[in-house]
């Protein structure tokens, strides 16, 4: 298979690469910083780029997939997680920059990739459980995927030749759980999820990155069996 990856550099999507490469599959990664590991495979290709810096995105990446006609599986995997905080205190600033990573980076390359590729079979959206648990906290994060799971669903409507879904992976010990991890105990009574968070890690609820892209690429294989736009989630399936 041919396989477009971003935020390939480290955690979910260094795990994915890393899966789908042992697989024997070809995997074009993209994220602002090389991955040493990856760059080591000859079934790797990579393309350096901040997703979002729009106007450069929408010519690198034609460029960057010119040797192939045709995607079999693409995961938009990037996103970031800003200061767990209330959302009265975060500013319309903090809420567009993630947003600008988390939907609207995907929403221009899923335009680029059906305007310049022939074909795009299967396409996977890496959304979250907080997209629909309302977490106190999760201000700009929440919101970033709630619409990314909006964005999906309509895209679906649209392309009917290519299977979309959102799909939540579960709890992964990557960067973004360093962060929850390293928070003081006084967000616990505020925030319970990150008492929540705390206490998965280092158990089984909260796989290393290797381990969680082998769930959740099972699960887009089984996301096949469900209708196209849909949120679906690794625990469920
Ligand atoms: N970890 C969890 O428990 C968990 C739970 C639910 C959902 N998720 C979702 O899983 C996905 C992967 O998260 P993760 O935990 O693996 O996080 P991570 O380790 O922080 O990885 C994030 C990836 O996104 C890339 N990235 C971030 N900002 C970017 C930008 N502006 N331009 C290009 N690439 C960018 C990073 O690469 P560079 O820094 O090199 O650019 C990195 O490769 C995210 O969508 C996240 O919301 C994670």
């Amino acid at each position: 298979m041919n396989i477009l990856i971003t935020g390939c550099s480290t955690g979910l999507g260094f795990g994915l690469a890393s899966h789908y490469l042992e697989e024997g599959h070809k995997v074009f990664g993209t994220s602002r910083n090389p991955n040493d590991a990856l760059m080591k495979n000859d079934s790797f290709s990579y393309l350096s780029q901040d997703l979002s810096d729009f106007e450069h995105l929408k010519k690198s990446i034609p460029e960057f997939l010119s040797s192939t006609k045709s995607l079999d599986l693409v995961i938009l995997n990037a996103g970031i997680l800003n200061e767990v905080k209330d959302l009265k205190v975060t500013t319309i600033e903090e809420i567009r920059r993630v947003m600008d990573v988390n939907v609207w980076a995907n929403k221009v390359l899923i335009d680029i990739l059906f305007e310049s590729l022939e074909n795009v079979d299967q396409l996977v959206a890496i959304s979250s459980g907080a997209a629909v648990s309302g977490s106190r906290g999760w201000n700009a994060y929440a919101l970033s995927k709630a619409t990314l799971n909006m964005l999906i669903d309509l895209y679906s409507k649209e392309n009917a030749t290519c299977h979309f879904c959102a799909l939540a992976p579960g709890l992964i010990e990557t960067g973004m759980q360093d962060y929850i991890n390293d928070l003081p105990d006084s967000y616990q009574a505020k925030f319970p999820l990150v008492n929540k968070l705390k206490q998965a890690r280092g158990t089984e609820k909260m796989p290393k990155p290797k381990d969680a892209a082998k769930i959740v690429s099972k699960s887009i294989t089984r996301a096949l069996k469900h209708p196209s736009g849909s949120f679906l989630d690794v625990r469920e399936m």
